[in-house]
């Protein structure tokens, strides 16, 4: 089991597992997660598998999640080895705006309820959930510097940001000497592959190790769905058909001809490396470049055993060609202006060629106090 290998976590200390136990489906108040029973199944099992990092969320299931996870823990004894991380930004009082966004005032808010639920005092890793379009970045990273000086929190993050926006915390975390952010936890899987173009590049650049949510594009990917059943759009059971029952559009637009179509290359793949499909998505997750962790949801014990598995079998080389050829994003502005001009319009014929591996991995250099002028040195010494 691949579980106990630990990976730093961007330019962090900070080490954990490849898959990481996500806790959405902990509890049952939103119509599609697990009892606690089962949650608790999956909580021991994940540990006794060597797994370290564990996810969850205010919001998730009401707060519930993070009870359920605050007990696993106490009975389990396992606080000192999870890396907890936890998320801020949902409202959680109708009528109350200071009571979910990004501000200062809801940050300590709900750190102080995500403390009580998880019965610790500190999360390892803090996460901004969702951008809330209006507090200031220096106010966020502020407030996070502040929590982790204060040791309520041993590092923070970023969830579903814009790309610029994540650029400008990290770096202005960086000139001012502040505690520089390590994570950023965005959505990724074979249907979802938008982050390449901006998130992926930021993260190598800027000391961020990406965690990947909905590796199975909520399900669509996990062998429930066959190309057979292309143009049925959800029926029978599952979350996708809870999702689609409750009319949230932007979770909607998954039955698409490009999906069924990865979804067919899944399939084959998966019947070629005796793989599961639900396995040959999760793999294909966690061997692109920049991820430190794929995010692992299941609804019951089966079907974590199943996502657990994913990495015992290595998937060759030509099949995961196969499906980053399926699911390739079209080319959009600006690289669809730049990549072409690249070779002779810009560095004139001569060849650029990618570096060797390890020649100057990209490392942040922090910026050395300004030097003394040295005409003002050597006046000094005169
Ligand atoms: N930061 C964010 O905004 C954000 C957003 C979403 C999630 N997350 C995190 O990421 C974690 C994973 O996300 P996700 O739950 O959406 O992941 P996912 O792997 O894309 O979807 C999980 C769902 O797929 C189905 N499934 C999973 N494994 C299966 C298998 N082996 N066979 C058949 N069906 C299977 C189950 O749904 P059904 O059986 O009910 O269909 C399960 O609930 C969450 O728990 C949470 O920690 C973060």
């Amino acid at each position: 089991m691949a579980l106990d290998r630990y990976y730093t976590l961007g330019r962090s200390g900070l080490r954990v597992s490849p898959l990481a136990l996500g806790t959405m489906t902990f509890g049952e108040n939103w119509g599609w997660g697990a009892s606690e029973e089962v949650a608790r199944g999956m909580f021991d099992r994940y540990l006794a598998a060597g797994g370290n990092f564990v996810d969850t969320a205010d919001l998730y299931t009401e707060g519930r999640s993070e009870e359920l996870l605050g007990r696993f823990i106490a009975d389990s004894g396992s606080r000192d080895r999870v890396v907890l991380a936890t998320k801020f930004s949902y409202n959680a009082q109708p009528g109350n705006p200071n009571a979910g966004g990004n501000g200062r005032k809801n940050i300590l808010r709900a750190l102080e309820g995500s403390l009580r639920r998880l019965r610790t005092d500190y999360v390892d890793l803090y996460l901004l959930h969702t951008w809330d379009r209006i507090t200031p970045a220096e106010e966020v990273l502020q407030t996070l510097d502040d929590l982790v000086r204060a040791g309520k929190i041993r590092y923070a993050g970023l969830s579903d940001v814009p790309a610029w926006y994540a650029a400008h915390l990290q770096t202005l975390a960086r000139a001012h000497g502040m505690h520089a952010l390590v994570n950023l936890q965005l959505q990724y899987s074979l249907v979802e592959r938008n982050i390449e173009r901006e998130y992926v590049p930021l993260a190598q650049e800027l000391g961020l190790g990406i965690t990947a949510w909905s590796p199975l594009a909520m399900g669509l990917l996990s062998g429930k769905y066959k190309p057979s059943e292309a143009g049925r759009d959800g029926e029978g059971e599952g979350r996708l058909q809870a999702i689609k029952s409750m009319g949230l559009p932007s979770l909607m637009d998954k039955f698409t001809p490009r999906n069924w179509a990865i979804v067919a290359e899944v399939e084959q793949v998966a019947r070629e490396s005796g793989l599961s499909m639900a396995q040959v998505a999760v793999q294909w997750a966690t061997r692109r470049p920049g991820l430190g962790s794929v995010i692992l949801g299941a609804r019951n014990l089966a079907q974590f055993e199943d996502n657990l598995a994913a990495l015992d079998r290595p998937l060759d080389e030509a099949a995961l060609r196969r499906l980053d050829g399926v699911s390739a994003l079209p080319s959009q502005f600006p690289y669809s202006f730049f990549e072409p001009t690249q070779q002779v319009g810009i560095h004139g014929g001569v060849g650029v060629g990618d570096k060797p591996a390890g020649y100057a991995p990209p490392v942040w250099i922090d910026p050395a106090p300004t030097p003394a002028y040295a005409g003002d040195t050597a006046e000094a010494a005169r």
